[in-house]
């Protein structure tokens, strides 16, 4: 490793000027322009604002990804404190068994044998409420054309109907699990440690919790091929009845406001270079690069934090030990030293795939193959049911956040004349 490139004692707030200069409310406005800039200048920067290291180029954040003994995720997080300990809170032989236990129902030949038809029934089901609810658009436009909302109308639904279809939690809780995870929600953006939201979202936790139970009973009684069904009915070095709740709880949390992002991103990214839809037409190989591009441009997830287990150092940086090191995972979908014109959007590129959007390593995304078939069943729908499909141009909205990106709504278009 080499020596420090700034000698110690100087304050971090004068040797990382970028960094200083990183406010969290411009990020969630469009980030790119800033992790260019700290990519170029200052990539390992501290920043104040959150009192964490921030990683922008690609090399290192796959460094540190892959390093799990140096930079963990075994260490005290607002969301071990919510769920406890499950695959995304701890490292080595427990977190493999976690996600050993977990993977099955996630592998492609299930997902299209098991979760593929409720999923295009769900799709089509919600798409066509958005049809007929849909109202003209701006008459004052040529032709008839009908408008929908298509984040909360059809994103948001088909990524909670997934998620439960998947962990095998009966529909009729969708109520419940929505209120749950609000607080959830709240409670893990909880910065400022208002003790009430930590309350309800542990709460909440606990109320998953007694849920559970009687809905593990019954699946070991009638097993249905779900996860928490082959969970109850594993007799071979089995999860516990918490670690069945805490890792069911970071995979019911990580695949609803993730998915409705990824889904919402898409949609709009695709819908907002028209020129491009032909090349993304032209095969089912074609979409999915498409969709693999929109995941690269815009990600849902931003970053991937780890603690540092010792004292070391990044490209001459010295990390001390328990210090917060985030990686800009849309920082590295845009490093020019591997991705050309990266700031393009092209549905056609080669390496599209290298995107860090579902991280890498021990802890890359085990919902990602559902979050990519849910993305190509809502487009594929979309297409196939809204003919002329655009953009409203009166109602347009850019991904916005932080941390999860997402446009607060995707309004639609589509001529009068259906196939539905
Ligand atoms: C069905 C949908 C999804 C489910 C069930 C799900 C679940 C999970 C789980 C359980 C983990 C922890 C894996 C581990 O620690 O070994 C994880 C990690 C992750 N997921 Fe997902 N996820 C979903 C969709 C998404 C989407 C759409 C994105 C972003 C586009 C995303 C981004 C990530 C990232 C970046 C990580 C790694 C975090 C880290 O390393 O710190 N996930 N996901």
């Amino acid at each position: 490793m080499s020596r420090p490139s700034r000698p110690v004692g100087v304050p971090r707030i004068d040797r990382f000027p970028l960094g200083a200069r990183v406010r969290l409310a411009d990020l969630a406005v469009d980030p790119y322009p800033i992790f260019a800039e700290l990519r170029e200048a200052e990539p390992v920067t501290w920043v104040p604002e959150i009192q964490r290291w921030f990683l922008t180029r690609r090399d290192d954040i796959l460094a540190v990804l892959r390093d799990p003994d140096l930079f963990t995720t075994d260490a005290p997080s607002t969301i071990r404190d919510m769920f406890g300990v499950h695959m995304m809170t701890t490292e080595g032989p427990t977190q493999i068994r976690y996600k050993r236990k977990c993977l099955p129902p996630f592998h492609a030949s299930r997902l299209t044998t098991t979760s593929l038809p409720p999923l295009v029934a769900e799709v089509e089901r919600r798409v066509e409420t958005m049809r007929s609810a849909a109202r003209p658009a701006d008459s004052g436009r040529e032709g008839r054309w009908q408008a929908g909302e298509v984040r909360t109308g059809v994103a948001r639904p088909v990524a909670l109907h997934s998620v439960l279809s998947v962990l095998g939690i009966p529909l009729t809780e969708t109520e419940r699990v929505n209120e749950w995870y609000e607080h959830f929600a709240r409670a893990l953006a909880n910065f400022a440690g208002d003790p009430d939201l930590r309350a309800a979202g542990k709460g909440a936790a606990d109320a998953f919790g007694r849920a559970l139970a009687p809905i593990l009973e019954e699946l070991e009684r009638e097993p249905d091929g779900s996860l928490l069904s082959d969970l109850a009915c594993d007799h071979v070095d089995p999860l516990t009845a918490e670690e069945i709740r805490s890792n069911a709880l970071i995979i019911l949390f990580g695949g609803i406001e993730t998915t409705e992002s990824m889904i919402a991103n898409a949609v709009w990214a695709l819908l907002s270079h028209p020129e491009q839809h032909p090349a993304t037409r032209a095969s089912e190989a074609a979409l999915d690069l498409a969709i693999e591009e929109t995941l690269r441009w815009e990600p849902a997830v931003q970053s991937a934090a780890r603690h540092a287990t010792r004292d070391t150092e990044i490209r001459g940086v010295r990390i001390a030990e328990g210090e917060v090191v985030h990686c800009m995972l849309g920082a590295a979908n845009r490093d020019p030293a591997h991705f050309e014109h990266p700031d393009r959007f092209d549905a056609t590129r080669r390496n599209a795939g290298d995107h860090l959007s579902f991280a890498v390593g021990r802890h890359f995304c085990l919902g990602a193959p559902l979050a990519r078939l849910e993305t190509r069943v809502v487009l594929e729908t979309l297409w196939a049911h809204c003919p002329g499909l655009r953009l409203d141009p009166d109602r347009t909205a850019a991904p916005h956040g932080y941390e999860f990106r997402k446009p607060e709504t995707v309004w639609v278009e589509w001529t009068g004349m259906s196939s539905g």
